[in-house]
């Protein structure tokens, strides 16, 4: 037998229920009525009528057709009570039945998931996020980066000058300035004020005068790497970057290293990850050069280490499966809401 908290005969329920009908204020304190005496779990009729299949057929036949009456009787009040409602409501201009606005929220950009993603990941490996500025002078961009004047390597990052001032004073590379192409001068700014060893990744937008197309935009944005101290190696670099690349695309990457060049790293090279079965290059990297560790002052006989530079672009348009680099920037809500 159900066991009853507390019951309430018939003759018990029709002396309160239509009282508690006619005196509910609102929608909700009627709903609430409504649970008491009928509600289908606990309601005191409710309990009634179920209890109805246990009790005597004498018993049943007297309780039965009472307690059907006083439910039809309470659901029919409960339903005038609520138009009722209804109307004062409708006088005043108010739809109850209709469903409430939606309130829209915004969402991150899939470069900014990208990017946190990123950070967090390089965070648990005991990593620093930097941060540089986007102005930048020719001397940071290029001249500490073992990128001399004239270099043909110059031509590899085409590069949006900042018009200079107009009292024609003769202008050096240290105020010369520009639209960083990369995010490597934050290389040189760190070490300048730090000391190994250390790690840092460099989250950044960057600018390149280019023509734009499917995979190049005028302005995108770099994640650059480095850490340096007595005795860091290329295989640390390896392991770093098996971590990294699996916990960002999963546990079956693999990741190869290809020869390249890069006027401040020596050895440079392409790293390579393959994803579904389709091999990718995905970032630069190296040793870095002991002329960039010289304009910073540090001994190069004494600390030595690896730098790595990535498109988070590319990164985004690889995990999702955008085609065209553009998309990121064109505010079509078609593409963004897709996040
Ligand atoms: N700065 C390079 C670029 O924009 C990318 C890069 C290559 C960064 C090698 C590095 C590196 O730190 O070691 O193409």
């Amino acid at each position: 037998m159900l066991k009853l908290k507390h019951s309430m005969n018939l003759a018990e329920i029709r002396k309160s229920v239509f009282k508690d009908i006619e005196t509910a204020r609102n929608v909700k304190a009627l709903e609430q009525v409504k649970g008491k005496y009928v509600g289908r779990q606990d309601g005191a009729l409710t309990i009634i009528l179920r209890s109805l299949k246990d009790m005597s057929p004498a018993e049943k036949k007297k309780v039965g057709p009472e307690a059907n009456v006083l439910r039809e009787e309470i659901e029919q009040a409960l339903d005038k009570k609520l138009k009722e409602f209804e109307a004062v409501a409708a006088s005043r201009g108010i739809d109850v039945t209709m469903p409430g606005k939606k309130v829209a929220f915004g969402h991150l950009h899939p470069l900014t998931l990208v990017e946190q993603k990123i950070r967090e990941i390089f965070r648990s490996l005991n990593f620093s996020v930097v941060e540089g500025p986007e102005v930048e002078t020719e001397y940071y961009n290029f001249d500490a980066l073992n990128i001399p004047a004239n270099h043909p390597a110059r031509d590899m990052w085409d590069t949006f000058w900042v018009a200079p001032s107009q009292d024609r004073k003769p202008t050096t590379a240290e105020t010369r300035r520009l639209l960083r192409t990369h995010t490597s001068p934050v290389q040189v700014h760190y070490m300048e004020k730090h000391q190994p060893p250390f790690q840092i990744i460099v989250p950044g937008r960057c600018f390149r005068y280019e023509a734009t197309d499917a995979s190049h935009e005028i302005n995108f944005h770099q994640i650059e790497g480095l850490m340096v101290g007595p005795d860091v190696q290329l295989t640390h670099f390896k392991y770093l970057l098996t971590q990294f690349f699996q916990r960002l695309f999963g546990a079956g990457v693999e990741i190869r290293f290809r020869p390249s060049y890069f006027p401040f790293t020596e050895p440079s090279f392409e790293v390579d990850i393959k994803l579904n079965n389709k091999w990718l290059e995905v970032m630069g990297a190296g040793m870095v050069h002991p002329n960039v560790f010289k304009a910073v002052r540090y001994n190069p006989k004494q600390v030595q280490g690896f730098a790595f530079g990535m498109g988070l672009e590319r990164l985004a348009m690889i995990k999702f499966g955008i085609t065209d680099i553009r998309l990121f920037y064109s505010g079509d809500l078609r593409f963004i809401n897709q996040f």
